[in-house]
């Protein structure tokens, strides 16, 4: 599906934007599409926002090719979707700008130049926080020349195909959030993952959200567990809980859920944290991958 808007050049900011000739070409799968016609590093118009707003909303992943663009602009069109989101990793900051997650496998000196283990296992970003992210944008700097692809898996689909069984254990239950699940299992294999101090554990403490989420814009329901953060479903014995997201897991990321992005130079990917999980699907370790993230807050979840 295709849908084109003609270019006007009216701003209700006051500031006069001119609009862009956006397409926004759906892909044919169960999530995601293109935005052409687009160039991020200019101001965008409202009209442009409000496209670019829906787009999000109705595709969930949206993924702009080729934009060669300066952090400063990267972080001046994710402010337009909410506030910024500081990862609890002040480490691997780009220089300079607090906002952006260095999501990189380069080790330079001895010392890794960012998040090299990020999204390792299925996740949506930030739902150990009270206030989980609304979306992520990921920057492609460097990429390797195999690997390095990211899955997404459309958690409202995962809902609304839960097997009946399935469906009656999770709805009204909460499950429990944490930053540091998976934190000590990852810095055993891994050079990215520094020892904490007490101020960045204070900063992770876990928390508990719905199982199924409604989205907050579209109304629409969503599975909001993922295997890297959630740790337990409130109220079961530890053996049911594990199981029961074990078999949830497993549903939310079936075939017929992904779309699988195989990254382009200057590619620009944003995606909705609250209706999908993310997964990077590896790169060989003798390849270099470098991308820039910026993370918008979201609400807390009902
Ligand atoms: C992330 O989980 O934000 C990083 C995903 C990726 O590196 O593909």
């Amino acid at each position: 599906m295709t849908t084109a808007f003609a270019p006007t050049a009216a701003s209700e900011t006051g500031r006069v934007h001119q609009a862009q000739p956006i397409e926004i070409r759906a892909f044919d799968g169960p999530v995601g599409a293109e935005v052409l016609g687009l160039d991020l590093g200019q101001p965008l118009s409202d009209d442009d926002f409000r496209r670019i707003h829906r787009a999000h909303l109705d595709h969930h992943v949206l993924v702009f090719r080729d934009q060669r663009i300066t952090p400063d602009q990267q972080i001046a069109f994710s402010r337009r979707f909410g506030p910024l989101q500081i990862h609890v990793l002040h480490q691997f900051q780009l220089i300079g700008y607090p906002e952006v997650l260095v999501v990189s496998n380069i080790v330079e000196n001895g010392q890794p130049i960012g998040l090299g283990d990020a999204g390792h296992y299925w996740h949506s970003d930030l739902s150990y926080k009270e206030k989980p992210s609304l979306g992520s944008l990921l920057h492609a700097q460097e990429l390797p020349a195999e690997g390095g692809d990211t899955l997404f898996a459309n958690m409202h689909l995962a809902f609304d195909t839960l097997p009946a069984h399935l469906r009656a254990a999770v709805e009204g239950r909460s499950a429990e959030h944490t930053y540091l699940a998976k934190y000590a299992e990852l810095q055993k294999r891994s050079p990215w993952r520094p020892n904490l101090s007490a101020e960045q554990i204070a900063q992770v403490k876990p928390v508990v959200h719905p199982i199924v989420r409604t989205h907050p814009e579209a109304g629409r329901k969503a599975l909001f567990v993922g295997e890297h953060f959630t740790t337990r479903v409130i109220g079961l014995p530890e053996d049911e809980s594990k199981q029961l997201l074990d078999e949830v897991f497993a549903h939310s990321v079936r075939p017929e859920h992904l779309y699988r992005h195989q990254w382009a130079e200057h590619d620009m990917v944003f995606w909705d944290n609250r209706s999908l999980m993310h997964l990077a699907a590896g790169t060989p370790d003798h390849l270099r991958r470098k991308l820039y993230r910026t993370t918008i807050e979201g609400d807390v979840p009902f």
